[in-house]
């Protein structure tokens, strides 16, 4: 419980924190990037309720999931439509975005 309201607060101060430099604002974009997969993939792609786990994956295999999830090349139910809607920049910045984050053991 505890470390829970530690997290939280981390959280909120790093969302606070104003951007300094250029890799914050990278580091920005890819979190916002980010939040819109939550919903399926669980904060910081960490889900527990079945859907792929994106936290701590490997970069080269996200990026090229995403790719060919864009392309149709890897069937998909969901994720060809949501692939669609970013650039292979935005596919690295994800990937360095998931690859840096800890499964977390609580949701
Ligand atoms: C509507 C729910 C939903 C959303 C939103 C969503 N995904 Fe997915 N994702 C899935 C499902 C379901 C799969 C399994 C493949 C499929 O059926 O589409 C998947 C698979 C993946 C995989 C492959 C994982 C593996 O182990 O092979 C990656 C990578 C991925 N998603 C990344 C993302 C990223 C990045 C975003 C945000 C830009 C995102 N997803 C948003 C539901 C979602």
């Amino acid at each position: 419980m505890k470390k829970r309201i530690i997290f939280a607060l981390t959280c909120a101060v790093a969302m606070a924190l104003p951007v300094f430099d250029a890799q914050a604002e990278v580091d920005k974009h890819a979190r916002n990037l980010a939040g819109s997969c939550a919903a399926c993939h669980g904060t910081n792609g960490s889900n527990k309720s079945g859907m792929p786990i994106l936290a701590g994956m490997d970069k080269a295999l996200f990026v090229t999931a995403l790719k060919e999830f864009k392309s149709g090349a890897r069937p998909a139910t969901v994720m060809q439509h949501h692939a669609k809607g970013y650039t292979d920049e935005e596919f690295e910045l994800l990937a360095d975005f998931f690859a840096a984050q800890k499964i977390s053991k609580k949701h």
